[in-house]
């Protein structure tokens, strides 16, 4: 099975989750429909919700409720980019300017909010308690991981456990979200929804992973953001992480030097790219990721073959080939 028969077997029920979007932004206060239409609108994968969507269709019971709470997942994740963009000063999103850069922070961070807020109004009357404790685990850990990011921008000393741990707060948590609440909708029993949430969870840390090595490496204009952003900010991450655990202490201080500058130079991030390259922080960083898809894969194993099974091994495989 490829992506776009993932997407094709899901193409009616994604209809859905986005008619639940659209109408759940409109407001008379006409800014939030601008805003939280334009990010919307720009695309994006929506991974999270075609897992819960393939979770709950794999456990057999489809799930009352799931076109709502796929919005709702999908909601927190687009607060968290509206947010992230304000963090990251970035310029683009989707591949069109981002909300930032259109209506600027405050209407940025104020229309975040209100995603957030609509998620609990959305979880509260779609979801059961079991939903509502998951969503609400998930977004304080998505909180601490971003915060915990933000101590560790420019220190050169982080290692790969604070990396890790960055990485399932900010992203894997939610994604495991997804896949958990699919799993309860869906009416699997404990134990299965302990394993879907761990698969969640393991291809949550390869996506962020993956995200984080297409900062370098990915063609400007494939990706719908800008490269480089991650060094630009400050954040180090793990094919960085991977050359400075190897690297000699001149090449330690250079990077820290690089990212104490008030300025960028172009050269910079061609010198960080090298050092890179000279001890394959890539072909680490997409090992990890690999290994993190293989162990997510092997959590389904419990399950008859079906096409949405087929479907969760795809996307599985798709996050650590995506080329965006
Ligand atoms: C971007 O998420 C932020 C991360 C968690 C890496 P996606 O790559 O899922 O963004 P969209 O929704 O497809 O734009
Ligand atoms: C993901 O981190 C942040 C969220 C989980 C919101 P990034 O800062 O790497 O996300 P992008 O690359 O801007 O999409
Ligand atoms: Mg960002
Ligand atoms: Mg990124």
């Amino acid at each position: 099975m490829k992506m776009t028969d993932v997407i094709n077997l899901y193409q009616q029920e994604l209809q859905e989750v986005e008619r639940w979007m659209t109408e759940s932004i409109s407001s008379e206060v006409r800014l939030i429909s601008e805003v939280g239409g334009h990010i919307i609108g720009g695309g994006g994968k929506r991974i999270r919700p075609l897992l819960l969507l393939s979770v709950a269709s794999a456990c057999g019971g489809k799930g009352d409720g799931r076109y709502p709470l796929a919005a709702v997942v999908e909601f927190i994740h687009t607060a968290s980019l509206l947010h992230d963009d304000v963090i990251d000063n970035a310029q683009t999103r989707r591949g069109r300017r981002s909300a930032n850069n259109i209506w600027g922070n405050q209407a940025s961070i104020l229309v975040g909010d209100y995603l957030y807020a609509r998620s609990f109004d959305l979880m509260t009357k779609y979801g059961n308690e079991r939903v509502i404790r998951c969503l609400a685990q998930a977004t304080t850990a998505m909180a601490e991981g971003e915060v915990f990011q933000l101590t560790k921008v420019g220190d050169v000393d982080i290692t790969e456990e604070d990396y890790l741990r960055i990485i399932e707060g900010k992203t894997a948590v939610l994604i495991a979200a997804a896949c958990e609440i699919g799993a309860i909708i869906g009416g699997a029993d404990d134990d299965q929804v302990r394993l879907f949430s761990h698969y969640g969870h393991t291809v949550g840390m390869a996506f962020q992973i993956v995200d984080d090595a297409l900062d370098y490496i990915a063609e400007v204009g494939q990706l719908g953001k800008s490269i480089g952003k991650d060094l630009d900010e400050g954040k180090i991450t793990l094919p960085l992480i991977h050359a400075l655990s190897l690297g000699t202490p001149g090449e330690k201080e250079r990077v820290k030097a690089i990212l104490h500058r008030s300025e960028r130079y172009e050269g910079d991030f061609l010198w960080i790219k090298d050092f890179i390259d000279h001890y394959d922080g890539i072909g680490y960083a997409m090992k990890r990721a690999r290994d993190f898809v293989h162990e997510g894969k092997k959590s389904l194993s419990f399950l008859p073959s079906s096409e949405d099974v087929w479907a969760l091994y795809t996307l599985a495989d798709y996050i650590i080939t995506r080329e965006k």
